[in-house]
């Protein structure tokens, strides 16, 4: 069937993004009803095209696991047209392989990956913990109550970032600032240019200070045994910068919010912090923050699971949706940090699945460990009714956290 098709059996719908009222942590509720008409439906986006949503787990994994189902930035279209702060791709440098098919994809890939095994992040453990405790250091100095976000979610990814790419200690308060910047929901387009113009300055110093150097950092190795140009290391930074920082932040922010949200759930991880990875793991699954997105575009005409998909058709994957999918999790509704949750797809699936999941994993663990460990009264220091959160963005979360202790 093609989408018109589909379209006279079921009116293709705009990609939907108001949350159920008083419940933050659910998806919209129309992709529940979408699933029901099938895995992948029609959707109305921006402007008239119509193309498909897939909603379901199975469909979603087949759709990102196919390369026909291209990542090119030609003919994609954002389903939402108020999407908030995407950084227009227009003037940026090659490397960005996010956005790249095989085999240029996959050369990124290969050149890249070595720096993100389970081993390599594992070396990073005792650092992440260092600033971890150091942050949470701070935190408590201040007596409460605090801003979780500003405090901790926002500065703890952003240190792990400046670590793998080697930025000086000096250089990190800036380089927080221009990322505050970049991701901060009432940015202008004037700052919004001033802060990439004082980040790509601050990048390119770094990757001429890797070239000289070639430390152990992931620019210095890169510099050390590839021949990426300049240019496409500053495309690959970028890449880690926009994928590595806001999920993680959001993560951390919602996922806390989220156990307090669910006193049962967390006084089972505070007696037995052997649940810990699994906590995490069905944290990413029930958040699923990535809410808008993955895009493809179908690269040819071709028959997929029983649909006509047309050349040049927009296909959005909802992955909170795939995660809610009751064909692939039992009450996948309901939270539970015990259900032992492996298939889920916040990291997304197949060639692009997100480079830095084990890295993400381990920040999150250590993130939420000590936190609840250092303070083991954490509470909101607000009605619930007061936490904003950010249903117009590419990854949802929480706008601000205030807890005290
Ligand atoms: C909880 C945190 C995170 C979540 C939920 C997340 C989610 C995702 C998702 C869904 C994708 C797939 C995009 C697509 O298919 O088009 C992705 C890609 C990617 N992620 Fe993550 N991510 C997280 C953390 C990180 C971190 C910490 C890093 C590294 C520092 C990272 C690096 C990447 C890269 C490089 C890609 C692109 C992979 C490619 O195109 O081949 N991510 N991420």
């Amino acid at each position: 069937m093609t989408p018109s098709q589909e379209a006279e059996q079921h009116l293709p719908r705009p990609f939907p993004t108001a949350r159920p009222a008083g419940c933050p942590f659910d998806p919209p509720a129309p992709f529940a009803q979408a699933r029901e008409e099938g895995p992948m439906t029609p959707l109305l986006y921006p402007g008239g095209h119509i193309g498909w949503l897939v909603t379901g787990l199975q469909a979603a994994r087949a759709v990102l696991g196919d390369t026909r189902f291209s990542s090119l930035p030609e003919g994609k279209r954002d389903p939402v047209k108020e999407i908030g702060n995407q950084l227009s791709t227009d003037a940026l440098p090659t490397g960005m392989f996010v956005n790249m098919d095989p085999p240029q994809h996959t050369r990124y890939r290969r050149l890249l990956s070595k720096h993100f095994t389970v081993r390599r992040v594992r070396e990073l453990r005792p650092r992440i913990q260092e600033m971890t405790d150091r942050l949470l250091d701070e935190m408590e100095s201040t007596g409460g109550p605090v801003d979780l976000v500003t405090a901790f979610a926002k500065p703890l990814p952003t240190l792990v970032t400046s670590e793998l790419l080697g930025l000086p200690e000096a250089d990190r308060a800036e380089f927080g600032r221009h990322v505050d910047v970049l991701f901060s929901l009432s940015t202008s387009q004037e700052e919004m240019h001033q802060s990439l113009m004082g980040l790509g300055a601050m990048l390119n110093a770094l990757i001429a200070a890797a070239r000289k150097e070639q430390g152990p950092d992931v620019l210095g190795r890169l510099t050390a045994e590839t021949d990426l140009t300049d240019e496409e290391l500053l495309g690959i930074t970028i890449v880690l910068l926009i994928a590595g920082l806001e999920t993680t932040t959001n993560m951390l922010a919602l996922g806390t919010y989220t156990l307090l949200r669910h006193p049962d759930q967390l006084a089972d991880l505070r007696a037995d912090w052997s649940l810990i990875d699994d906590a995490v793991e069905e944290l990413l699954r029930y958040l699923s923050v990535v809410q808008v997105g993955p895009l493809r575009v179908a690269a040819e005409d071709f028959a997929f699971e029983g649909l006509s998909i047309r050349k040049g058709e927009v296909v959005a994957v909802s992955l909170p949706a795939a995660n809610r999918d009751p064909l692939g999790f039992d009450d996948p509704d309901t939270f539970d940090i015990r259900r032992g949750v492996t298939r889920h797809v916040a990291f997304g699936s197949g060639p692009h699945q997100c480079m830095g999941h084990h890295l993400a994993r381990l920040e999150l663990a250590v993130g939420y460990e000590s936190l609840l460990r250092r303070f083991p009264r954490l509470e909101l220091a607000v009605p619930p009714e007061e936490i904003g959160t950010r249903e117009m963005m590419v990854t949802y979360g929480v706008l601000g956290l205030p807890v005290r202790w």
